[in-house]
Order: structure tokens, then C-alpha cells, then sequence
């Protein structure tokens, strides 16, 4: 279902969602979700880098979270889009995530999570949907462990170690 082409969107490579031609099930919930993605934009507060960006988290019972860069005088303290998403839902009791949606105003490029945001995701599992938009609605996705292959996650933490001593 998810042929991906392993490229960076920012190379021109079309996915496939790009490619299918035909209305899918799940359409009936991602166009939606790229709205809601678009409308948490209006929130941003990005007074430094100006750079507005729109997150759309889909639990698995259908739930949306949305979320927007909250910037910070204190420049490391700034938070993305994507994780004040997540943390939104996991603070409400969520951890399983069906996708999220992520806008910005790049006319020309789908925005692209940060491998800091990357990583916040894999920790909620790594097969599911990240749709990368651009403001006219189009949009590519690719799953979680497309975006951070051979990703460090929980059940690393509870392997076989060698002896500490
Ligand atoms: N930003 C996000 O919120 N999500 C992304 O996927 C990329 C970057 C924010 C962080 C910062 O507030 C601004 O965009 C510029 O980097």
C-alpha cells in the first residue's frame, strides 16, 4: 500500500501518493487532515524565524490533535509543530497514531519534519503516516520508518547487553 520512493522530497521525487490517480478509503479522512494541518498554522508563533508551520495528528480512533512552532526568546527552548502535536496527545492519553499531517507556507516544497521530530515520532512506532504538504493542498507521505531508517527506539532499551563490568 505504501511504495515510497526513498528519495528526499526535496529532490523532485514523486511517491506515491503523487502517482495514484484513484480516491483511496482513507481519502475520506487525509484531505480533512491536511486542513486541520493548515488551519493550526494560523497559530504559530514564530516572531524570529517566521517560518509558520501546521501540524494534524490522527489517533487510532480517529482523534486529531493538532499543533503549531511555538518560538521562544530563549532560542533552544523553541518547539516544532510536529511535537507539540504529539505531546498534546500523549498528555491526553494517546499513543497510537494512525498519521500526521505537517503545512507550512513553502510554495514550492513539501515541508519535511526535522530528524529531531523524526525521532519523536519513532517513539509511537514507525509505521505510520507522515504527509508532507504545501499550501495548495498537495502532498506527499511516507511512513515513519521511511523518514529515520535503522532508528534507535524503546525495545532497544530492553536487549542483551554485554557486561557493564
Ligand atoms: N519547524 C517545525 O515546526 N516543524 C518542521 O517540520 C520544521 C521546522 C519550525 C521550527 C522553527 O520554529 C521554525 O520552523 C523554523 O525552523
Amino acid at each position: 500500500m505504501y511504495v515510497v520512493m526513498c528519495k528526499h522530497p526535496r529532490q523532485g521525487v514523486f511517491t506515491a501518493t503523487e502517482a495514484r490517480k484513484l480516491p483511496t478509503e482513507s481519502d475520506n479522512w487525509i484531505k480533512p487532515l491536511l486542513h486541520k494541518s493548515q488551519k493550526a498554522k494560523e497559530f504559530a508563533y514564530c516572531p524570529y524565524s517566521k517560518f509558520r508551520v501546521g501540524a494534524a495528528l490522527v489517533a487510532h480512533d480517529g482523534t486529531v490533535f493538532t499543533g503549531c512552532n511555538v518560538e521562544n526568546a530563549c532560542n533552544n527552548l523553541g518547539l516544532c509543530a510536529e511535537r507539540t502535536a504529539i505531546t498534546k496527545a500523549v498528555s491526553e492519553g494517546y499513543r497510537s497514531f494512525k498519521a500526521i499531517a505537517i503545512a507550512s507556507d513553502m510554495e514550492e516544497e513539501f515541508i519535511s519534519p526535522c530528524g529531531g521530530c523524526r525521532q519523536f515520532m519513532r517513539e509511537f512506532g514507525v509505521k505510520w503516516s507522515v504527509f508532507m504538504t504545501k499550501p495548495d493542498g498537495s502532498y506527499m507521505d511516507m511512513l515513519v520508518e521511511d523518514l529515520l531508517p535503522v532508528s534507535f527506539g524503546p525495545d532497544d532499551l530492553k536487549k542483551k547487553k554485554a557486561s557493564s563490568e
